[in-house]
């Protein structure tokens, strides 16, 4: 729905178009069988590369397609109406990777980091949490070493999307445990060198096509000239690009909201049962309207958000009260979307015969990673109060 507040040009229409087209074409058709064996959907990742939907914002010089925060979540939020597992991969190399490595990187990092994944050749991940740091991200125990020209890096890390198949890393770990999260430091990580090590692959309830795994790091040996920032940068720079991201996940929420509307609205047209069609009762249509209302409430915090982080790019001003706000509402419209489409659709919404179940299962990560929707709320309030 073109609401008229926002500044959409024909450039954003070919985007949404041509992301649309190419996941109903390419990706819808797959998706409940990637879903099903869980594996990495490597040759259509590979088309979206192509297609230049693995770096939207980057510069065309570092390989991306140059484009704005809006055509990325229009493109985002098309993509995930077919497959959030799909979206996922998309998000995480166009916010968690790509976004903080042209903010903060050198250029030569760029050249060497940026511009393989932005392209769509190489997988990016981002690696923050830990198995006993999580919410809390500024507890990591990991510990990264200076030893001459290298920060020798041991630990392990967990939750890692991407990580069983990742080339290249933004790792956050520790190089001064006593100046607490003022201690955390980045680096760009390279999965070839030795240390590397891809521990054990999540089963998971949703977005199971998407690879998820821990990370262990060995006696990792990371040169100097791979750090991204100063020491101690680390968790402004993990923050930073997490307000990046959530503007991703909301929109990847919006796409799963309305891929389930959607298909509840043409059922409750078909169906009939007590010789109405169910949508002419007003348990079901009154089910219809708040989950439509929601979309579009979504959509007008989705779109605020991602024109903040656009504004930001010139201006330097933070976007995060935006974007925890975006995420948060879209990704609990996102569950509440989904568990009214199972409910609408009754025994067959329970089946793995339509999507439905699909999108109730993939709704529930919008509320728990990058953030959960507790951490949004603190974030909000904080940022609205000045308490703590
Ligand atoms: N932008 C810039 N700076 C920020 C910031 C932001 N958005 N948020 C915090 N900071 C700065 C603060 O200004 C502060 O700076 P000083 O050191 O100069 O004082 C510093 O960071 C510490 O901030 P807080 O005191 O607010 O930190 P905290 O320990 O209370 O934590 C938090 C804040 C919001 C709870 C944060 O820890 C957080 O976001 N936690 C959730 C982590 C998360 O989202 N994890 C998901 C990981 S990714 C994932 O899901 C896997 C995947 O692959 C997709």
């Amino acid at each position: 729905m073109n609401t008229g507040l926002f500044p959409f040009t024909e450039e954003h229409e070919m985007i949404r178009q041509a992301a649309w087209d190419f996941a109903q074409k390419e990706i819808a058709p797959i998706a409940a069988e990637f879903d099903e064996s869980g594996d990495f959907p490597r040759a259509t990742i590979k088309k979206m590369g192509e297609m230049g939907f693995m770096g939207i914002e980057v510069p065309e010089q570092y390989g991306g397609a140059g484009m704005d925060t809006l055509a990325y979540v229009l493109a985002l939020e098309e993509i995930c109406r077919a497959d959030a597992a799909h979206g996922t991969i998309m998000s995480v190399n166009n916010s968690l990777y790509a976004y903080g490595l042209l903010k903060f990187g050198t250029e030569a990092q760029r050249q060497k980091f940026l511009v393989p994944v932005a392209s769509g050749q190489a997988i990016g991940a981002y690696s923050l949490t830990e198995p006993m740091s999580g919410s809390d991200a500024g507890t990591m125990r990991g510990r990264a070493v200076r030893d001459g020209d290298v920060y020798v890096i041991n630990g392990r890390k967990s939750w890692v999307t991407s990580g069983p198949v990742a080339d290249y890393l933004v790792l956050f770990t520790m190089t001064d445990p006593e100046k607490k999260h003022r201690g955390v430091t980045a680096f760009m990580i390279e999965a070839d060198r030795p240390g590397f090590i891809r521990g054990k692959k999540e089963p998971k309830l949703g977005i199971r096509a998407s690879a998820t795994s821990e990370i262990l790091f060995e006696d990792y040996r990371c040169p100097v000239e791979n750090r991204l920032g100063e020491e101690g940068d680390g968790f402004k720079i993990a923050m930073v690009v997490l307000d990046a991201g959530r503007v991703g996940i909301g929109a990847q929420a919006l796409g799963i909201a309305e891929a389930a509307y959607e298909a509840s609205v043409q059922y409750a047209r078909e169906r009939e049962a007590f010789g109405h069609k169910i949508g002419e009762f007003q348990g079901i249509s009154f089910m219809l309207a708040d989950m439509k209302t929601r979309i579009e409430a979504a959509r007008l915090l989705v779109y605020q958000a991602a024109l903040a982080k656009e504004r930001s790019k010139h201006t330097g001003e933070r976007f995060t009260l935006e974007a925890s706000m975006a995420k948060l509402f879209a990704s609990e419209t996102a569950m509440f979307v989904a568990h009214a489409a199972v409910q609408i659709h009754g025994g067959i919404g329970y089946s793995k015969e339509l999507p439905i179940e699909r999108y109730y299962r993939d709704a529930k990560i919008t509320e728990i990673y990058e953030g959960t929707s507790e951490i949004q709320r603190m974030v909000i309030a904080r940022m609205e109060t000045g308490l703590r």
